[in-house]
């Protein structure tokens, strides 16, 4: 038997396609800042849902000793310049752990547009750590997937799982204590939706990476956020637990305006949301307050697009509606975390 092995090549052996798929998620409680800009280490504990399947990425990863470099497909076209570096760079780090020197095929394909303030970096290099891990013959646990993850994309930590996550800025130096751990499972969350505004859908101006180095750099409020923010996280780490959106209502709307606060006190100041966004968040604000129940809580990231946590979608959706300046309305349920399959893209 083993010199049956020894007969084929040893990346026969080692090196077949993994295909692995992962759904985005939208944080609750926000991250935005750095405290290790290399390490891509957080200054605060952030927390999300992971969204359903039309808000994910699939990715198919082999390494390939025939290829003379990285080969790079995202949506069916050659990455451009930036995107091949970032992937590249990604790769770099999982042959140095594998200890290999093998370029590698990698194919992708988002079921949404790309940086377009729907987290698509989250389920990007989710799904890239996942395949990619396997691909160079690293046997990692989801927590190893989860640290791999955020060295592409912070957000990213918190995509390998399903449901409500948190991911801890943890205090080593080296970054070891800061991953992800699910704090509810999906299963939890049945009722629960988010209905995603899109406004527009090109890609942001400024991108996360580049906007929150100058909010930590520039703004004064900054500091003011270090401080809340912890107060906010375990509000909503409470609430999640007792399975309670009405508890956390308040808070997630509360975050998302600190965060956005922040970034128009950067300097120069960084603006994402439109008068669209205000007037949604506005409508979603009046809906708490005619009811006397908090049916809705509004979130919004690095771009216009508005996500509104809801009890009620049909009532959110009513609304929404009758709103100019909305492209496409998206009504995604709590999804499941990073999982595998023999489709392979290529
Ligand atoms: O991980 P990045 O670089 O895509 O940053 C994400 C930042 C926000 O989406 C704005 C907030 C968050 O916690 O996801």
């Amino acid at each position: 038997m083993l010199s049956c092995i020894f007969l084929f090549p040893i990346s026969f052996i080692l090196f077949m396609e993994f295909t692995a798929i992962a759904n985005s998620n939208i944080a609750i409680i926000k991250y935005w800042g750095k405290r290790d800009e290399k390490l891509i280490l957080p200054t605060n504990n952030s927390i999300s849902f992971t969204m359903d399947e039309q808000l994910s990425t699939t990715t198919t990863v082999e390494f390939d000793s025939n290829l003379a470099r990285d080969e790079v497909i995202l949506d069916s076209k050659q990455a451009d310049e930036k995107e091949f570096a970032r992937v590249h760079d990604f790769l770099n780090l999982v042959r140095a752990r594998a200890r290999i020197k093998i370029f590698a095929h990698v194919v992708s394909n988002n079921t949404f547009p790309k940086a377009a303030g729907l987290a698509s970096s989250a389920s990007g290099f989710a799904a890239l750590a996942g395949a990619a891990s396997k691909a160079a013959g690293l046997n990692y646990s989801e927590k190893e997937i989860s640290v791999l993850a955020r060295f592409g994309s912070g957000s990213a930590t918190r995509s390998v799982y399903g449901g409500a996550v948190e991911w801890q800025k943890g205090n080593a130096i080296d970054g070891s204590d800061s991953y992800a751990i699910q704090l509810s499972s999906e299963k939890n969350w049945k009722n629960l939706r988010n209905i995603i505004a899109i406004i527009d859908a090109e890609k942001k101006k400024v991108s996360s990476r580049a906007g929150m180095a100058e909010t930590v750099k520039t703004s004064k409020l900054f500091r003011h956020r270090l401080e809340a923010v912890g107060t906010r996280f375990e509000i909503v780490r409470n609430a999640i637990k007792n399975n309670n959106f009405e508890a956390m209502a308040d808070t997630i709307m509360e975050d998302s305006d600190d965060m956005h606060a922040c970034m128009a006190d950067t300097n120069p100041p960084i603006v994402y949301m439109n008068e669209t966004s205000h007037k949604i968040a506005k409508t979603v604000r009046q809906l708490n307050g005619d009811s006397n129940e908090k049916i809705a809580a509004y979130t919004f990231d690095a771009g216009p697009n508005a996500n509104i946590y809801t009890t009620n979608p049909k009532e959110v959706k009513s609304l929404l509606n009758e709103i100019e300046g909305i492209k496409k309305i998206i009504e995604c349920k709590i999804g499941e975390g990073i999982h595998y399959s023999n489709k392979h893209l290529f």
